[in-house]
């Protein structure tokens, strides 16, 4: 229990130093399979973006959302001076997307035809499976990342089949051969 308490904590040389081998943990951190999301805003007239796979639902009353971005992100400086942010879920034939949201050195928006500026002002992705329109909650410092919770203000839905991302490749969702019996 004491322990249990510690690691939520984070605190103390001593769980530093059991610390899981780097390596290690990224191969058990690539075992799960996520979504893949565009986390898109709007700062002094600019979009901005990065893809994300941190994405998870945080509470349905209110309803609440989050992401973590990483402390040396170079879009991050800008995303945080933004009210409100879009998370656009990426459909399975959107790779390229997620590609160009995650890359460096190139205009992402010029690379992406068809994006528009949505409700509240936020760019929204064009062909996505699902919108979520969210207005900043909070964000706290974790680790060497940055935890932004979002509160839901607007969604839209396509009902398209999800873009997965599990052990460094994209994929798509296959129904399990149960849920056809
Ligand atoms: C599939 C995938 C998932 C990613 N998930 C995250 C994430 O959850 N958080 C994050 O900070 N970066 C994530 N990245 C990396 C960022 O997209 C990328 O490093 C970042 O956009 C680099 O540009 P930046 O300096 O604009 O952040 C992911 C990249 C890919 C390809």
């Amino acid at each position: 229990m004491v322990q249990t308490a510690a690691i939520i904590e984070g605190t103390g040389p001593s769980l530093h130093d059991q610390s899981v081998d780097g390596a290690r943990f990224r191969q058990a951190l690539a075992a799960h399979a996520s979504g893949v999301v565009v986390i898109t805003a709007q700062v002094d007239g600019a979009p901005v973006g990065l893809t994300v796979t941190s994405f998870t639902s945080v509470s349905l009353t209110p309803p609440l959302v989050s992401f973590y971005v990483d402390r040396a992100s170079t879009t991050w400086p800008s995303l945080k001076l933004a009210d409100y942010f879009a998370v656009n879920v990426l459909a399975d034939e959107q790779t390229e997307l997620a590609e160009i949201f995650a890359r460096r050195g190139i205009d992402r928006f010029a690379n992406c035809p068809g994006w528009r500026i949505g409700a509240y002002g936020v760019p929204l992705l064009a062909g996505i499976s699902a919108r979520l329109t969210c207005h900043r909650h909070s964000v706290a410092d974790i680790g060497d990342h940055i935890l932004v919770v979002g509160h839901v203000v607007e969604t839209g839905t396509t009902g398209g089949k999800p873009l997965l991302y599990h052990r460094a490749s994209f994929g798509s969702f296959v129904p399990h051969p149960r849920e056809s019996e």
